[in-house]
């Protein structure tokens, strides 16, 4: 991994703004979820549009320009359109070459799912330089007058570019995994071929998202804990022998319990989501982008993510830095 992006839109949505929209309140906000604000995009700005800034300050930091991609990888549960898909008009807005471009969908986890997909393309030699994208415009999916989900969300995109080098950071195991089984706790209904979007089902709002909360927090502690240990397990790392952690930033009192199971310091665990919420794809690379730019990680350092979304999915990837 040698460069890391982020882009966060300019408006900010405080808890207090929406205490005027759902019946809801600052206190409650922050005490069951830690969130305090989130990054809202702007009307006519796409997960296209802010993986493109993104990307090009990865592309930036690494030395490099777009036209040595050789591979565009974009993981979005959001894409500005069905088709094209989002990594073409990355691929197009940032003036790569015509390489191949594909999105990838694993919600949350999506953007370790597509880390991993390049760390092994890189490895075997068939590409040189691939840009992971993971953007998010979750306030187009969210329920806005729906009190149980429009507090927990934000957009905001992330980037890394990957490539044989010796520095930077470097992968040492990871662990992905699925669950369809227990699909139904977090969906958006309509919008796909099963349910096409029509104006009987946009009156019931099922082209928003819908989550069983409480099932979805229990299953999101056991799955990260497991994916977590499974990973570390792989190349006999004890759990103590990790030094930063950063999480899928769902909850605050998710990423509690997940350090008190894990019995790890919370200060090893890096948390943004008071001002970013929920961002699924887009929240691993934008809070990665953060913790090396503040110097939260320093050469040597053992870096584990862990991630896990709508399914279900999870992931975890070991990096050494
Ligand atoms: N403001 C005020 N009250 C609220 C709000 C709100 N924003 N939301 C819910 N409540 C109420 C509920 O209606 C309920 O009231 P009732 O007891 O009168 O019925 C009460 O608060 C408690 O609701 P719970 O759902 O039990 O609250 P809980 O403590 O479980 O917190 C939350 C809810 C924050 C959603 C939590 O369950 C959670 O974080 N779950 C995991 C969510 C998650 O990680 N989702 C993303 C997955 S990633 C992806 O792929 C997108």
């Amino acid at each position: 991994m040698v460069g890391t992006g982020a882009y966060l839109p300019a408006k900010v949505l405080r808890n207090s703004d929406l205490e005027s929209m759902v019946d809801t309140s600052d206190r409650w906000i922050v005490e069951r979820t830690g969130i305090q604000e989130r990054r809202i995009a702007a009307e006519k700005e796409c997960p296209s549009d802010m993986g493109t800034a993104a990307a090009l300050m990865a592309l930036e930091r690494a030395g490099l320009t777009p036209e040595d991609l050789d591979l565009i990888i974009v993981a979005t549960t959001t894409a500005d359109t069905l088709f094209p898909s989002t990594a073409c008009q990355i691929q197009q807005k940032i003036g790569a070459r015509k390489v191949p471009a594909f999105d990838l969908q694993a919600a949350c986890s999506g953007f370790l799912y597509g880390l991993v997909m390049a760390h092994h393309l890189v490895a075997l030699g068939t590409y040189r330089t691939i840009l992971v994208v993971g953007a998010e415009k979750l306030s187009s999916i969210v329920n806005w007058s729906d009190r149980n989900t429009c507090v927990l969300f934000g957009d905001g995109a992330g980037a890394v570019i990957i490539q044989q080098s010796a520095t930077g950071g470097r992968l040492l195991a990871h662990d992905l995994g699925a669950d369809g089984s227990q699909g139904q706790v977090l969906t958006v209904p309509a919008g796909g071929s099963r349910l096409p979007i029509t104006a009987e089902n946009v009156g019931e709002g099922l082209q928003f998202i819908q989550m069983v909360g409480k099932t979805v927090f229990r299953l999101a502690i056991d799955a990260m804990e497991s994916t977590a240990r499974t990973c570390l397990n792989k190349v006999g790392l004890p759990v103590d022998k990790v030094d930063y952690v950063i999480p899928h930033q769902a909850n605050m009192r998710i990423i509690e319990l997940l350090a008190t199971r894990l019995d790890l310091p919370l200060k090893r665990f890096f948390i943004h989501l008071e001002r970013y919420g929920n961002t699924s794809a887009a929240c691993i690379p934008i809070a990665l982008h953060e913790a090396l730019t503040a110097g939260n990680i320093q050469p040597g350092e053992k870096i584990l993510l862990i991630a896990f979304g709508g399914g279900l999915t999870w992931a975890s990837a070991l990096l050494e830095w």
